[in-house]
């Protein structure tokens, strides 16, 4: 049901803001430069651009509140929201009409390609929606789409997907690769688990930062080549690398 309009459109027909899973400021931390550079030895090709020059696009973006707290900690580099509910993007419209010049809201199915070109974005926020497209009935096509689609209009050498789930590092890694390949796609994907907001779980949400590769050349698949991912967080849950092969790096 997570991954039909008609849901939604109906859960969105009395207006509100509701954030799943964490909030712009659980989360501010691991959005800051530093963070999102990592600690990797691949170096970017260009670095980071500041939060106020930043492009940002948010893959379901709900009725959050996730983009306005970002523009007003600083993101002014224009933040670009999709969602499949006509309602709530059309209800995202009308709230924030007074902020287009750093704003957008569109109607867009994630999971039949992005409409945007090549290389548009720093940075891509995808908090709980990977999980809903996870539940459609073609949800092995449509994420690998979803996951495509955000590697090709993010720039290369230093754009990230931000993806917040509550599925952990087994459940969720075989979909950041192509042909069981993390390396396909990413340059560096650091895994960090924050505690679930409610005060009454004990359970953990997880965030994938996945630093684009640095060229635009699939690699070719060595045992060798350099890559990382990297695990922090007090969780003891460990990636199974044998998805991975030897392309992984767990702290
Ligand atoms: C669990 S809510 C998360 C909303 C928001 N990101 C948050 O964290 O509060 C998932 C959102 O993704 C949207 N969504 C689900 N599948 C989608 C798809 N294929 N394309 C675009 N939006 C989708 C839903 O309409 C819903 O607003």
């Amino acid at each position: 049901m997570y991954g039909k309009p008609e849901y939604w459109n109906e859960r969105y027909r009395v207006s509100g803001s509701y954030d799943w899973l964490q909030t712009y400021s659980s989360l501010r931390n691991l959005l800051s430069l530093e963070s999102l550079m990592g600690t990797s030895k691949l170096k970017p090709l260009s670095p980071f651009p500041s939060h106020e020059k930043c492009r940002v696009l948010i893959l379901g973006c709900g009725n959050s509140s996730f983009a306005f707290d970002m523009l007003k900690d600083g993101w002014k580099g224009h933040i670009t929201n999709v969602d499949f509910s006509s309602t709530v993007i059309q209800q995202m419209k009308q709230k924030y009409v007074g902020y287009s010049d750093f704003l957008d809201f569109r109607c867009v199915d994630i999971t039949k390609g992005l409409p945007f070109a090549d290389k548009t974005f720093d940075l891509i926020i995808c908090k709980a929606t990977f999980d809903c497209v996870l539940t459609s009935a073609a949800s092995i096509s449509s994420i690998k789409k979803v996951v495509e689609e955000s590697s090709r209009v993010l720039k290369n050498g230093h754009g990230i997907l931000f993806l917040v789930s509550h599925g952990n590092p087994d459940s969720r890694v075989v979909f950041l690769e192509r042909d069981s390949d993390l390396s396909y796609y990413w340059g560096e994907v650091n895994i960090h688990t924050v505690a679930r907001r409610s005060a009454s779980s004990t359970k953990n949400d997880y965030v994938y930062v996945c630093r684009k590769r640095l060229d635009d050349i699939p690699p070719l698949k060595s045992p060798h080549q350099a890559f990382s991912c990297k695990t922090n967080g007090s969780d003891t849950h460990k990636p199974d690398t044998s998805l991975k092969s030897s392309n992984t790096r767990v702290g």
